[in-house]
Formats: structure tokens, C-alpha cells, sequence
């Protein structure tokens, strides 16, 4: 059952090097290239669209909002990411050449389904991205790449957050090799880098006793801001999205560029915000910009909890929290960001007494409109 974890939820974090690792498991060849052939599309096709278009609400929304940055990057075919309830209603533009990609836990969210038939009808390429196997939602697409994250029983979505995005990534590494070239050569490099992630999870799951213990001190909290920039953005919405839902606490996620455009004015002495900090190598000096965003906030008397890479010297002044990730490449950071905001959630909805597990007015799986 619970295999002597407090909850359900605490128990999928941390099966999170598996749920990530099983949905690489069997998607490369000997010689490292990917084949999805369970997918059952014709490469033509596949290699035929001009465009991406993701579909999904809640935490799939935000896989999809990650992945978007990495496959963009490794195809440069244009993506966007929408929230089902959306896309169905605004008169997309989509057409035969449009790959629509779903991404559904349970693949049965009436909103997701209902936005898959909708761009099935337009002849739209519908794969669908789903952790339930036999599910409606692929049932009713072209065809299905499952995570592999094993069943999730916690409302709250965390396992299959992350083996969502491994899909995602899967795909779209299976779409730049399909693109050939320069494209074909990065996707097993990164491929390659994948693999090494798991471990770094577990890793990172082993040295969390500090945020456990940052989010007891903090239950009386009525409000928490997320900063992140570039994948780190995504991540900052997720992390607020689980404290919101589990432990009921106001929430928020913010682009740390938007900062300066508005959200600033709510920092005062003592909010507490967690920045998502890019890896140091991330291009632009995108981490020296969101450095600079630490020092504004800590000058106006927020409480700075910093999730940074390990290593990462340039935060420390700036910090009253450091919450060290191990280093991976920028694209893949998210797999790794997201554990501490998990955790975080987690403990605090415990500190409060809450039930974990069963948040009030939400279900696990939403099948009306
Ligand atoms: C958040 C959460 C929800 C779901 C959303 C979509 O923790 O669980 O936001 O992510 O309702 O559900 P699926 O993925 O089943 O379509």
C-alpha cells in the first residue's frame, strides 16, 4: 500500500527515478536511437508536420509548457502549449499538418478528450501522452506514448508530472532524429544525458530533510510566491499549484521578467518566495538575470528560498535558503527543480494536518466539462 510512507503522495515522489526510468526503458536501440515503433505512425507523416500543438489542464498543462523550450530547441518546429478547455473553444488553427499532442494521467479529463476530438476533426496528428493504459483519450487518438510512472493514487500529481515531461522529451528527441542531421546527432547526446537523470533524483530525494523541515516552520504561512525563469518558469507554476491544492495556502508563479512589470509591488518584509534559478550554463546570462531578481526582492525584505544548481556560488548572498540540485544540462533541470516544491507541498499540507492525499473539493480524475 502505503509501503510505511505517511501518505500516498510522499510515497510517488519518491518513486520518481523509476516512474522517470521506465518511461525511457525500451524507447532506443543498441546503438542508441529511438524507436517508437509502438507508436504505430508512419515516420512520413510524423516527420511531415510543421507544427506542435500540446493540449492538456493542470499539471499536464505544465509538462507541456516545459517541454516546449527542449522541443522547440531540438526540432525548431513552433510549438505551443494550450490549456484544453481553451483550445477547443478559440478556433485553433490546425490542420493536416498539425501534430496535437495530449497529455492526460488519468486520459480520461473530459476537457482534454473533448479538445482531442476537436482536432481529430480538423485532421489534425493526434498522439496522446497518458499514464492509464487503454484509457479514453487514446483510445480516441492516433496514437500513444505511455508514461511508464506506474499508478498514481495521491490527487496531487507528482510521479506522473515528471515522467510526462520524460515523454515529451522522448518524442521530441524521436522527432528531431526523424528531422535528421545536426537534429538526429544532439537527440542521442541527450539521450544519452537522460539516462543519467534518475540517479541525480535519488540523489536529490536523499537531502531533503532541510526543506522538510523549511516547511514545518512555515505552516501558519497565508502566502507564497515562485519565481523562475526560461524551463524554471513552468516550475514555479507547478510548485505553487501543489501548495495550493494540498496545503490551501495562496499560491502564486510568476516569470521572474514579469517581476519588474507588476508582481514586485507585492513583495514586503518576510514573504517568503522560492526562485527557480537556471543552471549557470543556461545561454543569455539568463542566470545572472535571475540573480539580480533574488538581490531585488531580498533588498525589499522577502525571504529568498533558492533552489539553485549545486555549485552555484553566485546565489549565496542573496539566499536565506540554498536548496542545492545536482547538475544536469539546462533542458533537463526541470526533472530536478520540481522534487524540492513537491516535498515542500507535501510536509507543510502534514504540518497543517491536512489530508495529504485527498485535497478538499478536488478529484483525481476530472470527467466532466
Ligand atoms: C494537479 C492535478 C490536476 C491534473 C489535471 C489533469 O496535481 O492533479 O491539475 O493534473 O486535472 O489531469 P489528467 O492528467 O488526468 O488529465
Amino acid at each position: 500500500e502505503k509501503g510505511g510512507h505517511s501518505s500516498f503522495m510522499v510515497k510517488e515522489i519518491l518513486e520518481q527515478p523509476a516512474a522517470i526510468n521506465d518511461t525511457l526503458l525500451g524507447r532506443t536501440d543498441s546503438t542508441g536511437a529511438l524507436v517508437l515503433d509502438e507508436m504505430r505512425i508512419d515516420p512520413a507523416r510524423l516527420a511531415a508536420v510543421d507544427k506542435i500543438v500540446f493540449v492538456a489542464c493542470g499539471t499536464a498543462f505544465y509538462s507541456g509548457l516545459t517541454a516546449k523550450y527542449a522541443i522547440e530547441r531540438w526540432t525548431r518546429l513552433p510549438c505551443s502549449v494550450e490549456l484544453a478547455h481553451e483550445f477547443r473553444y478559440c478556433d485553433p488553427v490546425v490542420d493536416e499538418k498539425t501534430l496535437v499532442v495530449s497529455i492526460s494521467q488519468s486520459g480520461e479529463t473530459m476537457d482534454t478528450l473533448m479538445a482531442v476530438k476537436h482536432a481529430r476533426e480538423l485532421g489534425a496528428l493526434t498522439i496522446s501522452i497518458c499514464n492509464t493504459h487503454g484509457a479514453t483519450i487514446p483510445r480516441e487518438s492516433d496514437a500513444v506514448l505511455y508514461t511508464h510512472a506506474g499508478p498514481e493514487i495521491a490527487v496531487a500529481s507528482t510521479k506522473a508530472f515528471t515522467a510526462q515531461i520524460t515523454a515529451c522529451y522522448v518524442l521530441g528527441l524521436y522527432l528531431a532524429q526523424l528531422r535528421g542531421g545536426t537534429h538526429a546527432e544532439q537527440a542521442q547526446q541527450v539521450m544519452r544525458e537522460l539516462h543519467e537523470v534518475p540517479a541525480k533524483v535519488e540523489d536529490l530525494l536523499g537531502r531533503m530533510d532541510r526543506v522538510r523541515e523549511i516547511a514545518r516552520f512555515m505552516a501558519d504561512t497565508r502566502s507564497v510566491l515562485f519565481l523562475g525563469r526560461h524551463v524554471g518558469y513552468p516550475i514555479a507554476l507547478e510548485g505553487a499549484l501543489k501548495l495550493k491544492e494540498i496545503a490551501y495556502i495562496h499560491a502564486e508563479g510568476f516569470a521572474a521578467g514579469e517581476l519588474k512589470h507588476g508582481p514586485i509591488a507585492l513583495i514586503e518584509p518576510g514573504q517568503p518566495v522560492f526562485i527557480v534559478v537556471p543552471s549557470p550554463t543556461t545561454p543569455y546570462s539568463l542566470h545572472d538575470k535571475v540573480v539580480s531578481n533574488i538581490q531585488e526582492i531580498r533588498a525589499r525584505g522577502a525571504r529568498t528560498l533558492v533552489i539553485a544548481e549545486e555549485g552555484d556560488e553566485a546565489v549565496v548572498p542573496f539566499a536565506d535558503e540554498v536548496i542545492s540540485v545536482p547538475a544536469t544540462s539546462p533542458l533537463l533541470a526541470p526533472l530536478l527543480t520540481i522534487v524540492p516544491l513537491q516535498v515542500f507541498a507535501a510536509e507543510l499540507a502534514a504540518a497543517k494536518g491536512l489530508d495529504v492525499d485527498q485535497p478538499r473539493n478536488l478529484a483525481k480524475s476530472v470527467t466532466v466539462e
